[in-house]
């Protein structure tokens, strides 16, 4: 909201997501959605402004991992605190494999590198280990219960019940990244983000995950270290919730915003 009425009266914001259920018709005449993925980002510009409804980019945010909307939203199984099919895609209608394609079907190293990269899972090879042992007993873990049940019974004593958060977390997490490609689109959206923008122009991104960060502050630093670097960083350090933002939103405290500015084209 605040980037539109900052647009007035004649700028464009585009804004594009991957999941239909977010998207709904605009009547603001400054907004404009599209439903793809942002790693399509350079094609989704190009037909906006074959269709001369567009000009030069003036700035990108990239906001990423899913909404709390997503979070809460039954049956689509990005939460431990789900119900159902453990599916995770987006956009359900896409062929990507669902999170329970990939526990049926991914072998047990497969398996453990998901869980430790993605979800920095400390138990990851024993947890693993399980779930190819439960396939072969012929036990499909297809839904939500199945797959928290399955971490809880491995974490077992470890396991001491005094945060809210479920052991299964990192779990959940992990086969979501894997699931969207989630640090794959990261690594593919960010040089085109930087192409498509003006000189002067920026690039604001927010993650939410140390894997992520990493990715963006490391291609950040790589570009602009270029002979003639195409970028200049305005964030040495990221930028992270206040205190107060913190407590008003606890989403917000894994928060990181990192920011550069095109320095020519
Ligand atoms: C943190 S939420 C964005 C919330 C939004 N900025 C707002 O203020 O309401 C991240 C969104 O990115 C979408 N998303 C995730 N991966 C995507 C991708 N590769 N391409 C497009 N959208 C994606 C998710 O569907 C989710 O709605």
């Amino acid at each position: 909201m605040e980037i539109l009425e900052r647009i007035k009266p004649d700028g464009k914001l585009i804004g594009i997501d991957l999941d239909p259920s977010v998207i709904q018709t605009s009547s603001n005449k400054n907004l404009i959605l599209v439903n793809d993925n942002y790693r399509n980002l350079k094609n989704i510009y190009k037909k906006l402004s074959d269709d001369k409804r567009i000009g030069k980019i003036d700035g990108v945010l990239l906001d990423l991992g899913l909404s709390s909307d997503q979070l809460g939203a039954r049956s689509r199984g990005f939460s431990f605190q789900d119900s159902g099919t453990l599916d995770m895609r987006y956009n359900a209608s896409s062929d990507q494999m669902t999170a329970a394609e990939i526990l049926q079907s991914y072998n047990q190293k497969e398996l453990f590198r998901i869980f430790k990269e993605y979800g920095e899972e400390p138990l990851a090879w024993p947890i693993a280990k399980k779930i190819v042992a439960e396939r072969e007993a012929g036990n499909k873990i297809e839904t939500v219960e199945a797959l928290v049940q399955l971490v809880e019974g491995v974490y077992g004593r470890h396991y001491r019940a005094k945060s809210k958060k479920s052991p299964a977390t990192k779990v959940f997490q992990a086969l979501r990244i894997a699931v969207n490609d989630e640090f794959g689109n990261i690594h593919t959206v960010l040089p085109q983000a930087i192409e498509l923008l003006k000189s002067g122009g920026r690039l604001a991104v927010i993650s939410f995950h140390s894997g992520e960060d990493r990715i963006i502050k490391n291609y950040f630093r790589d570009e602009s270290k270029q002979d003639k670097p195409r970028i200049k960083i305005i964030t040495k350090k990221p930028i992270v919730a206040t205190e107060q933002e913190s407590q008003e939103n606890p989403r917000s405290r894994s928060a990181k915003l990192r920011v550069i500015e095109k320095t020519f084209n």
